[in-house]
């Protein structure tokens, strides 16, 4: 990346400027074609012996997110937290929860991790907080009709049932009734009542919140559930979010993070509607938003290039460049879900558990890998992504923590396999993980797949990832494609560079485009073809 250094270190190669339309000052900021890392902190590396990942381990395995390439690093909810939902419950915004550390540990992190060239980003949840953040025991005692209460969506029931029939997203009722008959609002667990973002006393705690982190040096915020924040009880689908009043709110926090030097705001807007969703990101507004259709898409050359070209089309024009996500902690781990017999994704039909042909799935998502990072834009690549972790299907139900699992009444399984802790070393469990028993177990056929074996193997995923963004940072990111002629079940583009990226997503064979040197390839050529679900790099011109 071209643009400003972090301070104290020296410049980061450069990628090519391309020719996408730049917001004026932005021209070859480091977001726009970043290469960013999401550790889920409690399952990334445990510092000491706890069995929970900690910023003792995470520090401890910053030269491995060195040598992977990553630009940034982005950290899910470490505030203290009763961990209803994996810390996405805050009870306090302005503090690192115990388990994983102090905040004098974070602020070590940042510069560490500045002294490595790499930027932090930070998750901050403004649609709800945790029955223990202190305006909501304060809310609970002060009572019906309360300043206090109206931070939040108190409301009293219609006789025994609550408010309204909106649901939760993790399932049942989206209301819960607390002792003096009044119910509060909670889009998700009850563990994370709703704000009440009309309240300026909100507005303003949050613009707090946000200085408190980036005076402390941290490069990026992503904005949890981000689309759903303000609610409209008068309409049926109110609680669907994407009310015109998020914006304004957004605004504000542009203002607020525009007033530090090359701060960013990282958008989580799951929206089916594109046009809607870079609303999000004109230019007052957010820098940039994850690309879930590109997420959800089906293993399919047609569907594949659908998401990539609506996604260009959304984003040129605002001159945002887009991102590109394979998955998250969110989401059923992508060498599972392309084994499997249907490979698209949604919240709606997780299909958790669905047989999947291990060979198969990691096979395309090598091949997945390589189209994701030489797309033009920044690209995520979740922990344990870059090692081909397959999810766990088969963590006994006792031990699963994903509110999803109880609120469904113990039919959807929910979160946790994607979220198992990362094998380090080793034979045996725990992998290098730390001293301590992994808080969900790891499965023992993942001695095959710690990052030790994988980074002696030259044909592992670890490498490939390594060798991916190596190359990505010098010559790709932020830019623009140009598609090349292929077959209906191939992708082929070149970018600025003359890197041209060939995927085949059919059944057959297919011939390579003239080219000079083959410079990555997802798996074995076949001579000068290219075999099914495999996907190559190459020099032209
Ligand atoms: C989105 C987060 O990614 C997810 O993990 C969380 O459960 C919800 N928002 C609620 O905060
Ligand atoms: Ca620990």
């Amino acid at each position: 990346m071209s643009g400003s250094a972090i301070p104290g270190t020296p410049p980061a190669p450069a990628t090519s400027a391309g020719t996408a339309p730049q917001r004026g000052t932005e021209r070859g900021a480091w977001w726009r074609g970043a290469a960013i890392y999401q550790v889920y902190l409690r399952s990334f590396a445990d510092g000491n012996g706890d069995g929970i990942g900690d910023l003792a381990g995470l520090r401890a395995r910053l030269p491995y997110l060195a040598e992977l390439g990553a630009d940034a690093i982005w950290l899910n909810p470490w505030y203290p937290s009763p961990m209803a939902d994996g810390g996405y419950d805050v009870a306090d915004y302005r503090d690192i929860d115990p388990v994983f550390g102090t905040l004098a540990e974070a602020e070590k992190l940042i510069e560490e991790a500045h002294s490595l060239g790499i930027r932090t980003i930070i998750d901050i949840v403004p649609n709800h907080g945790s029955v223990e953040q202190e305006w909501f025991v304060r809310a609970l005692a002060a009572g019906p009709g309360s300043p206090e209460r109206e931070r939040f969506w108190f409301r009293d029931g219609r006789g025994d049932l609550p408010p309204n029939d909106w649901r939760s997203i993790f399932g049942g009722p989206a209301w819960t009734r607390v002792a003096d008959g009044q119910w509060y609002l909670h889009l998700f667990d009850p563990g994370q009542p709703d704000f009440n973002w009309d309240a300026p006393e909100v507005v303003a705690e949050f613009h707090d919140v946000l200085r408190f982190w980036l005076d402390r040096g941290v490069d990026g915020i992503r904005i949890d559930s981000a689309a759903l924040i303000v609610k409209d009880f008068g309409s049926p689908t109110g609680a669907d979010g994407d009310l015109d009043g998020v914006h304004e709110i957004y605004r504000g926090w542009r203002r607020i993070t525009d007033s530090y030097e090359d701060r960013i705001l990282i958008g989580e807007v799951w929206l089916p509607d594109q046009e809607r969703f870079a609303r999000y990101l004109r230019p007052d507004e957010m820098h940039t938003a994850f690309n879930f259709d590109f997420l959800g898409r089906a293993w399919d050359a047609r569907e594949l290039r659908a998401s990539i070209e609506l996604t260009l089309a959304t984003h040129v024009p605002i001159g945002a460049p887009p991102t590109w996500v394979l998955s998250n902690h969110d989401v059923p781990r992508p060498v599972t879900r392309y084994g499997r017999r249907v490979t698209s994704f949604s919240h709606a039909d997780r299909r958790d558990g669905a047989p999947s042909d291990a060979v198969l799935g990691e096979r395309r998502a090598r091949a997945a890998a390589l189209l994701a990072l030489a797309l033009p834009g920044s690209a995520y690549v979740y922990q344990g992504e870059e090692l081909g972790l397959p999810e766990v299907d088969d963590i006994p139900g006792e031990l699963r923590q994903d509110p999803i699992w109880t609120r469904s009444g113990r039919t959807v399984p929910g979160r946790d396999g994607c979220r198992v802790p990362l094998p380090w070393s080793g034979q045996e469990p725990p992998f290098g993980f730390g001293t301590g028993e992994p808080w969900l177990p790891q499965p023992a056929s993942w001695k095959d797949l710690t990052a030790e074996a994988q980074a002696a193997d030259p044909g592992s995923m670890l490498n490939l990832y390594r060798r991916a963004l190596r190359i990505r940072r010098a010559e790709l990111g932020d830019g623009v494609l140009r598609w090349l002629e292929a077959g209906e079940d191939v992708l082929a583009f070149t970018r600025e560079s003359g890197l041209a990226c060939v995927v085949n997503l059919g059944p057959d064979p297919v011939r390579l485009p003239p080219h000079g040197a083959v410079l990555l390839a997802s798996g074995p050529l076949d001579g000068d073809r290219l075999p099914a679900d495999t996907a190559v790099w190459l020099r032209t011109g």
